[in-house]
């Protein structure tokens, strides 16, 4: 009898080209809080394909360089999974600004592996449909809809 797969809840994390020398430790605290990476890629984006990632800050002031920062250097995309994963890496990795971080989580990976207000070593998907485009968006062979529990699915 074939074995049924189960659906777990996907996220997109990205180390960003300021955590970049430090992904074998990141990648390793991912897999002791539980979560399994599922799928993984080295890029190096241009500043088009940046801009598309991030095109819901489009307009904001901060736009351009968040978008030179994030096609400053290669990063590391990881399809990573576990039960309630987005909200869960959300909050692993902690607020936005590093430096606000520092002060209020100390604990959150932003604060440990962040560098300021902008270069915040860390990415996470904040809802399951930006999970489902961000997934998409670095691993377009992916399936992420959801799978009832006990229905037997295709390999993923
Ligand atoms: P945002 O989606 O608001 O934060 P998060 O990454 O926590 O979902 O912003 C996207 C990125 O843009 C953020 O990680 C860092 C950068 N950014 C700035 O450089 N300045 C800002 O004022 C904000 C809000 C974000
Ligand atoms: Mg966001």
């Amino acid at each position: 009898m074939e074995t049924p797969h189960i659906y777990v809840e996907r996220t997109l994390a990205i180390i960003k080209p300021d955590a970049l020398h430090k992904a074998e430790e990141i990648e390793d605290i991912i897999q002791r809080s539980g979560f399994a990476i599922l799928q993984k890629r080295r890029v190096h984006l241009t500043p088009e394909q940046a801009s598309d990632f991030y095109a819901e800050h489009y307009g904001k002031l901060f736009f351009p360089s968040l978008v030179a920062y994030m096609s400053s250097g290669p990063i590391i995309t990881l399809m990573i999974a576990k039960d309630k994963a987005i909200s869960y890496w959300r909050e692993l990795i902690g607020p936005t600004n590093t430096i606000k971080a520092r002060q209020t989580h100390p604990e959150c990976l932003r604060a440990i592996y962040g560098t300021d207000d902008q270069r915040n070593a860390l990415h996470g998907s904040d809802s399951f449909s930006s999970a489902q485009r961000e997934i998409r968006f670095f691993f377009p062979d992916c399936i992420v809809e959801p799978v009832a529990t006990g229905q037997a699915a295709k390999d993923y």
